[in-house]
C-alpha cells in the first residue's frame, strides 16, 4: 500500500498527531485514569455506541461497580440493570463473565499480554489491543471502525474496508505506524482525530494536523474513501407485544423464548411478545393464551413504535388488555407499570411501555 510517509517522516508524523492529541482531546470520563478496569469497561461500551450516548452509561455502572472485584460479586440482574438503554447486552454479560474469571484465576489483575488477555469472555482483538495499549502502554496498535477510515485516507486505501484482507492491511499499518514510546495516547489520538476531525461525511482537513501526508486529501479524494459499505438488506419485521393489566394497575413481564427475543428483548424481562405477520391482533391472543394459559383476552391497539437492531427495522404494535387475575407462573414477574424499571429490561421494552404511558396521560388530561 502506498503512503506519502516515506520512513524517515514517521517521527515527525507521530509528533505532531500526538501533540495535537494532547493539546485538544476531550475530557471524556474514562481518560482520568488509565486503571484497566475503567478502560475495559469503557471499550465495552463504546463498542457499536456513541461516545455522548455512553457517558452517563459510564459514570453510573463505575459508581456502582468500582472495580472488578465488585462487578464480579453483582448479580448479572443488577449488571444488566445498569447496561439497560444501552443494548447489545452481550457485551454485558461478557464483562461479568470475564470479570469472575480475573478475580477467580488472575489475582483480581486484568491480564497484561495480548494472548492472556484473549482468553476472556467477550475480548477480541480490539479490545484486548485498546485495554493493553492504553491501560500498560503495552506496543499494540488498534483498528476500530475511526481509526480505519483515517488510515484509509491516510494511504488512499479504496474497496471495502471491512473485507477481511483490507481489514488485514490495515492492523498491520496500525502497527507499522504505532508511535511505541506512547501506544495508548497514539491509538486514542488516531480515535479522536477519527470522531472529530476526519469524520465519515465532511472531514475538516484545514483543521488536521497530519493533512499533509494524507493521500486522499492531496489527491482530492476524501469524499471517495472509504467506500460505501455493502449494506446488508433490511429485514423488515413486526412484533406484536401484549401489555396485561389487572384490577390492581399490575401487568406481567416474562422471559419468553420466541418473538426475536435474543434480538430485540435480549433474555431480559420482557412484555409477552411474538412475531406476527397478518394478523397481530389474532397472532397475538393465540400466543398469550397458549403461553400463559389465559382463556381469552380483548386486546386493544396502542400507538406502534419503531425499533432498529443492525439489519432488522421492527415495528413493535403494542395492545392492552384488561385482566381479572394475572397468570403466576414460572420465569414471569408481576409488577406495576411504574416499576418496570426495578427490572432489567431492553430499549425495545421501553418502547412497548411508553406507549401505554402515552395514552394514560392522553387520558388523563381529557
Ligand atoms: N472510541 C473507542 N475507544 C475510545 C477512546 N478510548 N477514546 C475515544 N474514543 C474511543
Amino acid at each position: 500500500m502506498k503512503t506519502n510517509l516515506p520512513p524517515a517522516q514517521l517521527k515527525t508524523f507521530q509528533k505532531r498527531l500526538l501533540r495535537w492529541y494532547r493539546a485538544h482531546k476531550r475530557d471524556l470520563p474514562w481518560r482520568a485514569s488509565r486503571d484497566p478496569y475503567g478502560v475495559w469497561v469503557a471499550e465495552v461500551m463504546l463498542q457499536q455506541t456513541r461516545i455522548a450516548a455512553v457517558m452517563p452509561y459510564y459514570d453510573r455502572f463505575l459508581k456502582d461497580l468500582p472495580d472488578v472485584e465488585a462487578l464480579a460479586r453483582a448479580p448479572i440482574a443488577e449488571v444488566l440493570k445498569l447496561w439497560s438503554g444501552l443494548g447489545y447486552y452481550s457485551r454485558a454479560r461478557n464483562l461479568h463473565r470475564a470479570a469472575k474469571e480475573i478475580v477467580a484465576h488472575r489475582n483480581g489483575k486484568f491480564p497484561r499480554t495480548l494472548d492472556q488477555a484473549l482468553e476472556l469472555p467477550g475480548i477480541g482483538t480490539y479490545t484486548a489491543a485498546a485495554v493493553l495499549s492504553i491501560a500498560y502502554d503495552v506496543p499494540l496498535g488498534v483498528v476500530d471502525g475511526n481509526v480505519a477510515r483515517v488510515l484509509a485516507r491516510l494511504c488512499a486505501m479504496e474497496g471495502d474496508l471491512r473485507e477481511p484482507r483490507r481489514w488485514r492491511e490495515l492492523a498491520n499499518i496500525a502497527q507499522e505506524w504505532l508511535a511505541r514510546d506512547s501506544p495508548g495516547d497514539w491509538n486514542q489520538a488516531l480515535m479522536e482525530l477519527g470522531e472529530v476531525i476526519c469524520t465519515p461525511q465532511i472531514p475538516r482537513c484545514d483543521f488536521c494536523p497530519i493533512s499533509n501526508w494524507c493521500r486522499a486529501y492531496n489527491l482530492g479524494l476524501t469524499q471517495k474513501i472509504p467506500a460505501a459499505r455493502l449494506k446488508r438488506a433490511t429485514e423488515h419485521i413486526k412484533i406484536a407485544a401484549a401489555i396485561l393489566r389487572d384490577p390492581r394497575g399490575r401487568t406481567i413481564l416474562v422471559k419468553d423464548p420466541g418473538a426475536h427475543d435474543h434480538v430485540l428483548f435480549s433474555r431480559m424481562w420482557q412484555f409477552p411478545a411474538v412475531q406476527v405477520a397478518r394478523h397481530p391482533e389474532t397472532e397475538l391472543e393465540a400466543h398469550v393464551c397458549a403461553t400463559l394459559g389465559i382463556d381469552s383476552i380483548a386486546l386493544q391497539g396502542l400507538p406502534a413504535a419503531r425499533h432498529s437492531v443492525t439489519f432488522r427495522n421492527i415495528t413493535l404494535l403494542p395492545f392492552l388488555a384488561h385482566v381479572e387475575q394475572l397468570p403466576k407462573l414460572p420465569r414471569t414477574r408481576i409488577l406495576s407499570m411504574e416499576n418496570l424499571s426495578q427490572l432489567p429490561i431492553s430499549n425495545a421494552t421501553r418502547k412497548i411501555a411508553a406507549a401505554f404511558l402515552t395514552k394514560q396521560k392522553i387520558r388523563y388530561r381529557k
